[in-house]
């Protein structure tokens, strides 16, 4: 149980009679969806959640639905009572805290699948994942029924298919995105940063850095495939394994061929580092 510090609520009726009260003194409601353990990433996201709306919802809640087997689930980090001290803080005004029989109760047969952004990168190595975190958002979003919500950039194709995902099922939240928040490196901060040792957090800070100079070959004209082999031989050196690093198209994912880019791309990488999988983005502009 956590303390009387922050309000929070623990089923989908006090949920809704907070937010409806809100609602009946219209005033405007922001949703940030996490999974706990929060860092300054998450923390960032309910600051410009606060600094958007007039009262912010942040839902806590391990979704066992986008884990496989053999996954995390059980080791994932849970901090709640650190997490509602940076809650209460950043003036967060509610915690949505469900239990995994409130979200997924006996019986329960739904869920959503999903195409378009969904496919590839994440999806080649965790096939599962982005159809169980579309599923529990959809809920979350039924559940408090917010007029944004905010989802950090790190996860880059998570955004694109939330983005598709309320567009497609015409769910009336605004999607926003907070810009990836980062350590002393450069590191992208995750949860799962929890699990390195000192020398896998050493060897971690070189992803962004491998990422940066993806993006600025690309920047600078070279082609596609070059800037990814160059990329991709810097990754698999320092890395136990690489999933993958290639450049996207930043507004569909999409391939953009072996060429230089000529449109707004993505790089995107995922690696190894022992049993911890990292993931980091940067944005790369065409040539001039
Ligand atoms: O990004 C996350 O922490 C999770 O995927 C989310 C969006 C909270 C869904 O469980």
């Amino acid at each position: 149980m956590i303390t009387q510090q922050i309000p929070h609520a623990t089923t989908i009726s006090a949920l809704r009679t907070r937010v409806r009260s809100w609602r009946d003194d219209r005033l405007s409601v922001g949703f940030v969806p996490t999974m706990g353990a929060l860092h300054d990433g998450h923390i960032s996201l309910v600051r410009l959640a606060k600094a958007q709306c007039d009262r912010v919802v942040t839902s806590i809640f391990v979704n066992p639905k986008q884990f496989a087997p053999g996954e995390d689930l059980d080791a994932y980090p849970r901090t709640l009572m650190d997490d509602a001290e940076k809650l209460t803080d950043a003036k967060c005004d509610l915690i949505y805290l469900p239990t995994p029989e409130i979200m997924y109760p006996e019986g329960y047969s739904a869920g959503v699948t999903l195409k378009g952004p969904a496919l590839g990168l994440e999806s080649a190595a965790r096939p599962h994942f982005f159809d169980g975190v579309a599923t529990v958002v959809a809920k979350l979003f039924n559940q408090v029924r917010p007029d944004m919500a905010f989802f950090g950039e790190k996860d880059y194709q998570q955004l694109l298919v939330i983005r598709q995902l309320v567009k497609d099922l015409d769910i009336p939240v605004e999607i926003l995105a907070g810009e990836t928040g980062r350590d002393r490196d450069g590191l992208a901060l995750s949860s799962r940063n929890a699990y390195l040792d000192a020398d896998q957090r050493r060897r971690a800070g070189q992803l962004n850095v491998i990422l940066k100079e993806f993006a600025a070959a690309l920047e600078a004209g070279t082609g596609h495939k070059a800037a990814r082999e160059i990329a991709y031989t810097a990754a698999s050196e320092t890395f136990d394994s690489v999933d993958y690093i290639e450049a996207r198209c930043a507004a569909t994912l999409a391939e953009p061929g072996d060429g230089p880019i000529t449109q707004p791309a993505r790089v995107l990488a995922a690696v190894r580092l022992g049993s911890t999988r990292l993931i980091d983005n940067r944005a790369a502009k065409p040539p001039a």
